[in-house]
């Protein structure tokens, strides 16, 4: 009991045993056994970056403890340290800090897990305790994938896109036009009150109901998460007046029009069309 409170002002110390008295009264024990205690029982930390995962032992009376630290990942368990040794994915890249504390030197992505510290006092009334502890591992946003139409037809609806798979927690989205972000409600800001888009900033999504010839100009998305942020390159969308491809098909359905004609202009004047270079005034 005094190894285990050897911090603490005596007056602290009475009020203890008091407590202790009234447990052995209750035929419980509490503090001649391994007891563990955590600073964090959830534990963020960056890739690439050390994190030391806390297993404090609170209570013992054995000189020489068994200590092993097992990562459970899916529900299966594996060893991380075991007879008096790091081993498995973590060999190389962790140590055993007094008295039981993990130290990983460089985290991975693959390190996100349950880690379980257990601690074994054979001579100890309660002779094993354990602690369970999460570790997520943030990862840095990469370059974002993002697909922006080249061109599109005032009126139309159009959609562009934004999405990265690295980052954890997952990213989050932005838009940015001419350099200048997109607020994410376009009622908002008195810029672009008359705009009709949508932003979807879990998916990536920028979603254009009826496009104007205001929402024509370079785009590019940013990917965000706690670990950093990438965005990708800046694309040129143009919004055009009237469709283009509709013009397109005007123009030929002319260019056909005017073949046809030509042809009955043809028949018409019977064989002056087709006949040979020697009387060219017949082809006018
Ligand atoms: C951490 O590990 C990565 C590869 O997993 C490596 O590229 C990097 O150099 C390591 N950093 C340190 C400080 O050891
Ligand atoms: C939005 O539309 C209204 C009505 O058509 C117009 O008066 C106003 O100038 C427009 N605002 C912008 C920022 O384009």
């Amino acid at each position: 009991l005094v190894h285990r409170n050897n911090d603490l002002p005596l007056v602290a110390l009475h009020k203890e045993t008091a407590c202790y008295a009234n447990a052995v009264r209750q035929s419980y024990i509490p503090s001649l056994g391994v007891i563990l205690r955590t600073t964090d029982k959830t534990v963020w930390a960056n890739e690439f970056e050390p994190i030391e995962l806390t297993c404090l032992i609170e209570s013992i009376s054995t000189n020489n403890p068994r200590i092993e630290w097992k990562k459970i990942q899916n529900g299966v368990p594996s060893y991380v340290y075991f007879q008096n040794q790091i081993s498995g994915d973590l060999e190389h890249r962790a140590q055993l800090i007094q008295p039981a504390n993990l130290l990983i030197l460089n985290t991975s992505r693959a390190d996100t897990a349950e880690y379980r510290c257990e601690v074994a006092a054979i001579d100890d009334h309660k002779h094993f305790d354990e602690i369970l502890i999460s570790l997520a591992v943030r990862v840095k946003p990469v370059v974002p994938r993002c697909s922006v139409p080249v061109a599109v037809t005032v009126g139309t609806s159009s959609e562009l896109r934004c999405l990265e798979n690295e980052g954890f927690p997952a990213s989050q989205y932005r838009w940015f036009r001419n350099n200048e972000e997109l607020p994410q409600d376009p009622k908002s800001s008195p810029k672009f009150i008359n705009s009709t888009y949508s932003i979807n900033a879990d998916t990536g999504g920028l979603k254009f109901r009826r496009m104007r010839k205001e929402d024509a100009g370079e785009y590019y998305c940013q990917a965000k998460n706690v670990a950093g942020h990438a965005q990708c390159p800046t694309q040129l969308m143009d919004v055009y007046d009237v469709d283009i491809v509709g013009i397109f098909l005007k123009v030929l359905a002319a260019l056909a029009g005017f073949i046809v004609m030509m042809l009955g202009v043809c028949h018409v004047q019977k064989h002056h069309c087709f006949s040979s270079g020697k009387d060219h005034t017949g082809t006018k």
